[in-house]
């Protein structure tokens, strides 16, 4: 059974999807703790409601702006909990070296939109949509992707297409991209992460 630890900053549903298929799709796993960025994340509520021990670590109020005391502290957390495998659901902070370090291949991001499309800097949240809508594409997604020093560029693990549809606002189109793909890919690839972790050790 590997641990994982799962990185917040909002509403935290990916999470929620996560919680809801332990033990189902996620057999290989369990989530030993949630630390987000942000006090009023809604996805800290949904981790207590699961009784899973959470902790807020901000980068300017904790860290003074520091994005190396920042990773260090995030990192700290992770190994006090004996976290394997890191889950970034929705977890909109950038942080530095010593957290890539210390879990290299094992840190893992969900992004809404088919990689390499409307990604990178400046791409998350609703802008993702926009700039699929207003591209024209008719088909969208989401990745799940290994984290590296480059934003949304470490080594794709699952996409799901799903499609544009007529009249589409960056608001629709965002909730069918994850009741569609991420809700599902998310939880598929931790447990293929996990399940591949463990036949390794
Ligand atoms: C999702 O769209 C995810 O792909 C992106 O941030 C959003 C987080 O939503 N990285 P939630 O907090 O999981 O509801």
């Amino acid at each position: 059974m590997k641990r994982i630890g799962v990185l917040i900053s909002g509403g935290g549903t990916n999470l929620q999807a996560m919680i809801d298929k332990q033990g189902s799709v996620i057999k290989s796993g369990k989530i030993v703790c949630v630390c987000s960025n942000s006090q009023d994340a809604y996805g800290l509520e949904r981790a207590k409601r699961a009784g899973i021990p959470t902790k807020v670590i901000r980068k300017n109020a904790d860290c003074g702006g520091d994005t190396e005391e920042f990773s260090r502290r995030i990192c700290a957390y992770m190994k006090e909990m004996q976290v394997d495998i890191i889950v970034l659901a929705g977890f909109m902070a950038i942080f530095g070296g010593e957290l890539l370090r210390e879990y290299s291949n094992r840190i893992i991001n969900i992004h809404p939109s088919l990689i390499p499309s409307f990604c990178g800097k400046g791409m998350y949240g609703l802008h993702v949509h926009e700039a699929a809508l207003s591209y024209g594409v008719k088909v969208t997604g989401a990745t799940t992707h290994f984290v590296n020093e480059v934003v949304d560029g470490g080594k794709i693990i699952m996409q799901k297409a799903v499609y544009v549809e007529e009249g589409d606002t960056p608001e629709t189109l965002q909730r069918r991209v994850m009741e569609q793909a991420e809700w599902n890919i998310l939880p598929e690839t931790v447990e293929k992460v996990c399940a591949a972790l463990d036949g390794k050790e």
